[in-house]
């Protein structure tokens, strides 16, 4: 690998990214409702880290990186990148964190149509006041990196789906970013395709410290991640180490206490309990463990039946007998 990084792991930060209760809602307009895309994400991203984020279509996997990446401010909640909040950080100084440090690859790819292969990647550095003799080595040995040397005069928008998302690889790793947000990057390439480019984001990875976060459906991709982050209609449901087979997230997700301190139980294990309204004792027998005991069902009295058997005068408990309370009197 030739590609060299000034990425030092543990120089300054310890983490790279920490998110803390994201919320976003799109507002809806006219008669659309609001859709609330996140709510209360939170995640830390080390550097070097190798992520993917995982979850049904419409689970706001893209919400997610959009955010993570600087490229919509949440609705609420923080971003911390490399030690400073960035959602309080004003747009300039947000474009040159993103230009400089965070790599994008999308997957309608986010390349400029009229440009050719080369000056797409050419131009990502131009902007940060590289010497043009320097983005030029750069730019040819990442295009033959990714081998699409041969397509380097080509218009973007006369390149195979394939091709452009090789440059568009290309131009995300031009600026040795700390961190590539990659959308469903193996969307638009063939399984061979898709082998070669994770191969190579796990050696850039493992070599330079750049970490990967990558929103997928597959799990060949979720595969290659260290951790995958399990998104559902918003909600984060947990994490799954290494080795994720997606056919079987219930039986390998670990449930992950967020930000604000609680836990959210996936769809598949509320199922299993008594059903909506059912009530739950909760003990805490031992550090790290959680005991939820159905409650005798004789013992659960609704809220209704509650009402009428607690005296609301006299407050005592089960007292009213034909609508008379026999401790104070009251009717009702
Ligand atoms: N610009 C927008 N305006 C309004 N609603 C949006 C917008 N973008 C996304 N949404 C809604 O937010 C929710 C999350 O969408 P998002 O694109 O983040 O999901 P996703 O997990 O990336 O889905 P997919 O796997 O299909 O790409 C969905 O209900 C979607 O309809
Ligand atoms: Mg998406």
């Amino acid at each position: 690998m030739n590609v060299q990084t000034e990425i030092n792991k543990e120089k300054e930060y310890k983490q790279l990214l920490t998110a803390r209760s994201l919320y976003m809602i799109y507002k809806g307009r006219a008669e659309l409702a609001s859709v609330v895309a996140l709510k209360s994400v939170s995640l830390e991203i080390n550097y070097g880290d190798f992520i993917a984020i995982v979850g049904p279509s419409g689970s706001g996997k893209s919400t997610f990186l959009k955010i993570l990446g600087g490229l919509m401010r949440p609705t609420a909640g923080s971003l911390v990148f490399e030690g400073v909040d960035i959602t309080k950080t004003p747009e300039e100084e947000l474009t040159s964190l993103r230009r400089e440090k965070i790599g994008y690859v999308f997957q309608e790819g986010n390349l400029l149509p009229d440009l050719s292969a080369f000056d797409n990647v050419n131009q990502s550095m131009a902007l940060n006041g590289i010497s043009y003799s320097y983005r030029k080595k750069r730019t040819l040995e990442l295009l033959d990196l990714m081998g699409v040397l041969h397509r380097k005069n080509q218009l973007a928008n006369r390149l195979s789906g394939g091709e452009k998302q090789r440059v568009a690889i290309a131009r995300a790793m031009a600026n040795n970013p700390r961190l590539i947000i990659a959308d469903e990057p193996t969307g638009n390439v063939d399984f061979k395709t898709s082998v070669r480019l994770l191969e190579l984001f796990k050696q850039l990875n493992m070599d330079t410290g750049m970490a990967f976060l990558i929103a997928t459906h597959s799990s060949h991709v979720a595969g290659y991640a260290d951790r995958s982050v399990e998104l559902r209609d918003g909600l984060m449901l947990g994490e799954h180490a290494k080795g994720i087979d997606l056919s079987e997230l219930d039986a390998s997700r670990m449930v992950i206490m967020d930000a604000d301190k609680r836990i959210t139980l996936p769809a598949n294990v509320l199922e299993q309990m008594e059903g909506v309204g059912s009530l739950w004792n909760i003990d805490v027998p031992q550090k790290n463990q959680i005991l939820l005991t159905p409650l005798d069902l004789s013992e659960q009295v609704s809220a209704e039946e509650k009402q009428v058997r607690d005296c609301p005068v006299c407050g005592v408990e089960n007292p009213i007998s034909n609508k008379i309370c026999r401790s104070c009197g009251a009717s009702f």
